[in-house]
């Protein structure tokens, strides 16, 4: 079986002319991102884009994303996140590439060759942290029950572990994150959980699975790990224009590995022109 890869954006934050800042670099550093995946060798068999897909969740701004998808070449699936709203996400893109549980989330999954991708959903509309409930979780541990045997992985919007970056972490104990343990503990098909929202990569355990969260195609979130008081503004940083990146994962005979990759037109530094060798 031939490696198979799969690349996921994350955080696209894709808007209209009412923002014409954000409109204009988010829309070219997504565009970057998937110039990037375009050529990677082998190509991805898909994209998974796991939410913020629009800044605010408007019927026109998924109407600018799918401008923009329009020229790429390989399918690419859909998470929520927190940004994004239901019925505008779905009647733009609902179809092949996204679907809904019998309950209405947007939570579906996808076979590749060898590989599952379970999609779930943690948006709850008015809140920017999860929403994921028990009834979700119930369709994820259900899900996964459906096929014990296949090599997963599990996508959702809000990671369930911390950064450090604490204006943006879920609380550690948040019954959401006890609920999506349980539906993970011994399902030990789940070879990773991919994660967007905290836009910066960083990777740490849950329930004995690897969760990993992927770089924003839009813009990063600042490294900064000291406490910061939610009332009081201290004029921090709390954004910065690092470059836009994506994770791409790569799954070898059920074996799942997952590069986190930064986005642009770098020059080559060394290039194979003698054998491989000490000396
Ligand atoms: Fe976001």
């Amino acid at each position: 079986m031939p490696v198979l890869t799969i690349a996921q954006i994350t955080d696209l934050h894709i808007t209209t002319g009412r923002d014409p800042l954000n409109r204009l670099r988010n829309e070219q550093r997504l565009r970057q991102v998937l110039r990037a995946i375009h050529e990677l060798q082998p190509q991805p068999v898909a994209i998974i884009a796991s939410g913020d897909l629009a800044d605010h969740g408007e019927p026109a701004e998924y109407e600018e994303l799918k401008r923009i998808l329009a020229e790429v070449e390989i399918p690419i699936y859909f998470a929520v996140g927190n940004h994004d709203r239901r019925e505008a996400f779905m009647a733009a893109l609902g179809g092949p590439y996204a679907a809904t549980d019998a309950n209405g989330f947007v939570q579906y999954a996808v076979d590749f060759d060898g590989l599952r991708m379970v999609v779930c959903d943690t948006l709850q509309e008015g809140r920017d942290g999860s929403g994921f409930t028990a009834e979700r979780a119930r369709w994820l541990a259900e899900t996964l029950d459906a096929r014990p045997d296949t090599p997963t992985i599990v996508v959702l919007h809000h990671p369930p572990i911390l950064s450090g970056v604490r204006w943006i972490d879920p609380e550690p104990d948040a019954p959401w994150i006890a609920e999506l343990c349980d539906a993970l503990r011994g399902r030990d098909q789940v070879r990773v959980v991919l994660c967007g929202h905290v836009h910066r990569p960083f990777q740490g355990l849950l329930a004995g699975q690897l969760v990993s969260t992927a770089p924003a195609t839009s813009i990063q979130v600042t490294l900064n790990l000291t406490p910061v008081d939610m009332e009081r503004p201290d004029g921090r940083e709390i954004l910065v224009a690092e470059p836009p990146g994506y994770v791409l994962v790569m799954a070898d005979q059920g074996r799942v590995t997952t590069h986190v990759c930064v986005a642009g037109d770098f020059e080559p530094a060394v290039t194979y022109t003698r054998p491989f060798g000490f000396g």
